[in-house]
């Protein structure tokens, strides 16, 4: 009970934290290497997933829950870091084009997001066969953005 009680608190401070985090606050640099952080993090949790799924390397249920899990969490932090005028202040893949069409943008984030979720429940089946398939779907999700508003 105690535990249920500081986690709520947690995350209700969590909450306000982030809400702090206004885009006047923050540097472009620190906001660019803030969302590459959490992208890389993505990414490297991807890794062993997508090993698993092309048979280079043994489906491994627990491993693999574990990292959907961590990339569905992951999945909701990097969209802060797209604040207004972060586009320029450090190296940057990020097109123009977001800043432009910011509702496509977020929609795209969300898709994305709700794939991860569809990932974790496939994978709390626990088979590789029940992975498959929503694994190569949040992929795509991942490629749809990065089509349209990342650089080569
Ligand atoms: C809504 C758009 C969007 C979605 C969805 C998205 N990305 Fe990206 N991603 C970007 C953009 C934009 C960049 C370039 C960021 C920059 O350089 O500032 C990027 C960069 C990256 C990078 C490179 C980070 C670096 O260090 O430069 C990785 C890795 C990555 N994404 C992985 C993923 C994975 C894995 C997924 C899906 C699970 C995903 N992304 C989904 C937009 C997206």
């Amino acid at each position: 009970m105690q535990k249920a009680v500081q986690l709520v608190c947690g995350v209700a401070l969590f909450g306000a934290l982030a809400a702090s985090v206004s885009a006047q606050d923050v540097k472009p640099d620190r906001a660019i290497k803030y969302r590459q952080g959490v992208l890389q993090a993505m990414g490297w949790n991807m890794g062993p997933m997508a090993a698993m799924v092309k048979g280079e390397k043994p489906y491994d249920k627990d491993e693999f829950l574990k990292r959907a899990t961590w990339v569905s969490e992951l999945a909701v932090m990097p969209f802060e870091g797209f604040t207004p005028g972060s586009d320029q202040g450090a190296p940057t893949k990020a097109k123009p084009e977001i800043w432009k069409d910011m509702a496509k943008f977020k929609q795209l984030a969300e898709a994305m997001q709700a794939a991860s979720v569809k990932l974790v429940a496939a994978a709390k089946v626990g088979t590789l066969d029940a992975v498959k398939g929503p694994f190569g779907d949040l992929g795509k999700a991942c490629s749809n953005c990065h089509d349209d508003f990342r650089n080569k």
